[in-house]
């Protein structure tokens, strides 16, 4: 399908067939697997979750994930209900409000890429460093 659609911009027109190509190309690229590790900082589950100080937001860290299967994921993702039948939205939690009315828009693909990386590639130490973070950046932008 995209192929016959880059055969016809670029018909008669010789020139046209690297633009074309390159057309083909990004199409391709668009298409590939959602990076988890770029959804979960895009969605703020690393910014949320590793906020600083602590009780700001008090979300656990991101390992949290990990007990978690693909299906409990989707489900707390898109209700706000945890694995343990908890209600995030009717607990007035913020993840229950990013639930239903962000993630609720995610794809299966979306999640399942993020699913991968908080799951495999998520550790505890990796949430320090983005919590150590922090109030270095407040600190960058301190009036001097
Ligand atoms: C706006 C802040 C915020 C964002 C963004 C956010 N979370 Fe949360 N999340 C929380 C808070 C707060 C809790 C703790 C809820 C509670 O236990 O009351 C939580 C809890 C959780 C839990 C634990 C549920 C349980 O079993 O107790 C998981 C898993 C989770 N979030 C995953 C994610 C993922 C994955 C993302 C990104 C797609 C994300 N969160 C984005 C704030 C956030």
């Amino acid at each position: 399908m995209r192929l016959l659609f880059v055969i016809a911009i670029t018909k008669g027109h010789s020139m046209k067939i690297i633009p074309g190509i390159l057309i083909l190309l990004l199409s391709f690229n668009l298409m590939a697997a959602p990076a988890g590790e770029r959804l979960a900082f895009v969605l703020g589950c690393i910014n949320c979750h590793h906020q600083t100080p602590k009780q700001l937001i008090n979300a656990p860290s991101l390992v949290i994930v990990q007990p978690y299967t693909l299906d409990e994921l989707r489900i707390l993702l898109k209700t706000g209900k945890t694995r343990d039948g908890r209600d995030l939205l009717a607990s007035s939690s913020l993840m229950g409000i990013v639930a239903t009315e962000q993630f609720i828009y995610m794809s299966d693909e979306e999640i399942q890429a993020v699913y991968d990386f908080l799951k495999n590639d998520w550790t505890a130490e990796k949430g320090l460093a983005e919590e150590a973070k922090i109030p270095l950046l407040y600190q960058a932008n301190l009036p001097q």
